[in-house]
């Protein structure tokens, strides 16, 4: 099997985040199936991984799930983020696209936070039958917490070092990391992450996993370990993901230290 490349599409971009409630735009959720579609076959594994926007944060943050545990608030939040899913796997299903739901609560254990484990055997027998796997920003169960919520700006490096991924795509609704003119930062590596993190922060929207810096924080990490590097990007745009799975620069890309 091809290295599998592992892409994110972020709340931002399949919801209106700025909805106190779930919103979700499905125009947008069609033009992202049917640009998968066209580019998706057996020779280039692809496992998707999409946030949870207005379907998770308003949620996460009325039960203050980051803080404490709650049962009637793990339950909607999962149920919510779920849906979502549905929605997103129906409609790459309806472009042709293969697509299967892995729920991350039901895969994944968390430690202070942080995935201890995951179970990823089904997701590469998933690849290697051409199959999709569709995995989302979730609720999960926490060892010492007894739960926490679980980004999907987490799962992509973790789920991208266990089967071997060499490349991340992370859409977003912005031109990658900005510097504080507005200015498109286009490489970040460990080495420059120190410099270049004064201008990086949350999100303008309702986010309780740490907007551009959670994402950019994981990336530098990963690629302070690993070969693989990360492009963020802006997916707003039709074509956006074609053009990112093409190759080509935009947006930030994060990679080791030369
Ligand atoms: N330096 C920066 N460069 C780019 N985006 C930034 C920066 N600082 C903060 N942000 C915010 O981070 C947001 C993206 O994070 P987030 O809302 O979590 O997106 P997603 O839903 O795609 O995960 C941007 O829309 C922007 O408001
Ligand atoms: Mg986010």
């Amino acid at each position: 099997m091809n290295s599998p490349i592992v892409l994110k599409i972020g709340g931002s971009i399949i919801t209106d985040k700025s909805s106190a409630v779930p919103k979700a735009l499905p125009g947008t959720i069609e033009r992202i199936a049917g640009e998968l579609a066209g580019v998706c076959n057996e020779n280039s594994p692809l496992i998707l991984v999409h946030g949870a926007g207005s379907f998770g944060h308003p949620l996460a943050k009325q039960f203050k799930l980051t803080e404490q545990f709650d049962t009637k608030g793990l339950i909607e939040t999962h149920r919510s983020v779920k849906s979502l899913n549905a929605m997103v796997v129906d409609a790459l299903v309806s472009a042709g696209v293969p697509a299967l739901p892995v729920h991350p609560l039901s895969c994944a254990m968390l430690e202070q936070g942080r995935i201890s484990d995951m179970q990823t055997a089904p997701i590469h027998e998933m690849l290697n039958r051409g199959l999709v796997p569709v995995l989302h920003g979730d609720v999960a169960m926490d060892s010492v917490w007894g739960m926490d919520i679980l980004s999907g700006d987490q799962i992509v490096p973790y789920v991208a070092r266990k089967m071997g991924a060499e490349l991340i795509g992370i859409g977003s609704n912005i031109d990658g990391v900005l510097d504080n003119k507005g200015q498109n930062i286009p490489e970040v590596t460990p080495a420059t992450f120190d410099g270049i993190r004064k201008y990086i922060g949350g999100s303008s929207h309702t986010d309780v996993t740490g907007g551009m810096l959670g994402k950019v924080q994981e990336l530098v990490e990963l690629a302070g370990k690993s070969d693989i590097s990360s492009r963020i990007f802006d997916a707003s745009a039709a074509g956006s993901i074609i053009r990112f799975l093409q190759g080509e620069t935009m947006g930030t890309l994060i990679q080791k230290n030369k």
